[in-house]
């Protein structure tokens, strides 16, 4: 069967502060610019999952995209939507909420509930302009 790939969007408010701790406030405006603010700042994430696979024969479907709706619902928003990434989110704890960390976290996040055989990719947009995306490599 042909291999194709199904797109779910899904979207988060989030506040969150890049810096390293050992750094000086300079030091970290220097690198982070506005994203250092000590008060914290938010974004209106955009959020893309791709799955690509094998149409199955019988539904027609690659994968049905109101779970994936539900999945991202349960595993993705209700954990970062509205929250301070930093504070809030355990996997930030130790790790600075970039775009990139952020991407990563939610590949993790979604992985474990997908079927082996899919391929999965996130793209994750923090502002119109600036996006990453991961595939696990
Ligand atoms: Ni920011």
């Amino acid at each position: 069967m042909p291999k194709v790939t199904v797109h779910r969007k899904a979207h988060f408010n989030a506040a969150h502060r890049l810096y390293c701790k050992d750094w000086s406030d300079e030091k970290n405006f220097e690198i982070f610019s506005k994203c250092s603010n000590p008060n914290f700042h938010g974004h209106n994430y955009e959020l893309i999952v791709s799955l690509t696979g094998e149409i199955d024969p019988i539904t027609g479907y690659v994968y049905d995209l109101g779970v994936l709706k539900d999945l991202i619902k349960s595993e993705i928003e209700e954990a970062f939507d509205h929250k301070n990434l930093n504070i809030e989110v355990v996997e930030f704890k130790n790790l600075n909420p970039t775009a990139e960390n952020i991407c990563v976290v939610t590949y993790n996040k979604l992985r474990k509930h997908l079927p082996e055989n899919l391929d999965l990719k996130i793209t994750l947009y923090e502002t119109p302009r600036n996006f990453v995306s991961f595939s696990g490599d």
